[in-house]
């Protein structure tokens, strides 16, 4: 196997953790980025002569012209990821999501790239009746753009896919714990840092599910299939696991049986209306891995970094909605892209 891998939105919040997990087991990896979040010098801190980075964007396809030709297999992340992000800039992320993902594949197609792995989401389910647990045939009930841009992306991937380039869509679910670039906006993440912040938690849409995964899961997911290979060109997943899925209220119940002292109060408003319970036997049978860390590991593991004095009111700016606002204020040329 061809060990040469990119990774696109490699300095994200999941790049940088697959990343680490793909340099430990030897594979040659490029970074490729635009690296919204500023944080070029987490990534410039791989020091392996596996590594290598490219400050480019995705929608620029003179420059995965020449890289693409150098590798067989891309892990796609690149995204303007998130609900309220796509909502408060919808063009940039109907571009950045749906189109720019159509035609980086159909490059990787004409360089000869074997495999296509990528990142779709769970939040594609939308709203389903609970008693319900979503498989990858469900009826699919997008409430928000970001969705609805996964959504439109995996049915072209599947007119581009071929016998030449395999083409997995993984649909993830819900991430909590540490990366290089943890991201707040996350259910489990945002309860805790106010948890640690603030000594009080508000929490809306008790009773609502969700398919919880741990960012280091998601990378282990992504390795276990670099090596796989399926007699399907086009295949999608639920990317996670069966055993994880939760109400919000026990949720919550974990985090107080952790910090037994913190208040919490319920809103009566719903902010949220995502209610999905999702079925992983398709992947779990295909890859045979059990959680490395569970949503109570993931628990202690943001409290003792947080003690460590390396999550504070900054790391929580820079990584959310307001910082990406900052870059797009700073950065005319990027939301005015010319290929
Ligand atoms: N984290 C989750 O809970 C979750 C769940 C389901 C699916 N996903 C999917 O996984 C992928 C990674 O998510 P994440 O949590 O790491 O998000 P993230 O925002 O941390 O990372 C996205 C990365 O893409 C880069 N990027 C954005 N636009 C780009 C462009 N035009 N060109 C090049 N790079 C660009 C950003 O700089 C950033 O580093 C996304 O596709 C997301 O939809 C994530």
């Amino acid at each position: 196997m061809n060990k040469k891998v990119l990774v696109t939105g490699g300095a994200g919040y999941v790049g940088l953790e697959l990343i680490e997990n793909l340099l430990n087991k030897s594979f040659q990896v490029i970074c490729y980025d635009t690296f919204l979040y500023n944080n070029i010098s987490t990534v410039k801190k791989f020091k392996n002569k596996n590594f290598q980075y490219i400050r480019s964007d995705i929608r620029d396809s003179k420059t995965l012209s020449k890289i693409l030709p150098q590798v067989n297999t891309v892990i796609h992340l690149a995204a303007i990821v998130g609900d309220l992000p796509c909502k408060v800039i919808p063009n940039l992320s109907y571009e950045i999501n749906f189109l720019s993902t159509i035609s980086l594949a159909k490059l990787c197609k004409k360089y000869g790239v074997e495999k296509f792995i990528f990142a779709s989401t769970c939040s594609n389910y939308g709203i389903i009746n609970s008693d319900i647990s979503a498989k990858e045939d469900s009826e699919l009930n997008p409430i928000s753009l970001y969705a609805e841009t996964k959504i439109d992306s995996e049915l072209k991937l599947k007119k581009i896919a071929n016998k030449n380039m395999h083409i997995i869509c993984l649909r993830f679910g819900t991430a909590f714990g540490i990366s290089h670039r943890t991201r707040f906006d996350l259910l489990l993440n945002s309860l805790l840092f106010e948890a640690m912040e603030y000594k009080s938690i508000l929490v809306h849409s008790l009773d609502t599910w969700r398919p919880y995964i741990h960012v280091s899961d998601m990378a282990n997911i992504i390795h276990a299939l670099l090596n796989k290979t399926f007699k399907d060109n086009f295949i999608i997943f639920n990317a996670g696991f069966t055993s994880l899925n939760y109400k919000k209220r026990e949720i919550v119940q974990k985090i107080k049986r952790i910090l037994p002292n913190l208040t919490v109060k319920i809103a009566s408003d719903q902010t949220d209306f995502r209610n999905y319970r999702v079925d992983f036997s398709k992947i779990e049978k295909v890859i045979n891995l059990k959680p490395e860390k569970d949503v109570e590991k993931g628990i202690i593991e943001f409290i003792k970094k947080y003690k460590s004095g390396k999550i504070n009111k900054n790391t929580y700016v820079e990584s959310n909605l307001k910082s990406l606002q900052n870059y797009l204020k700073k950065n005319e040329k990027f939301l005015k892209f010319k290929k």
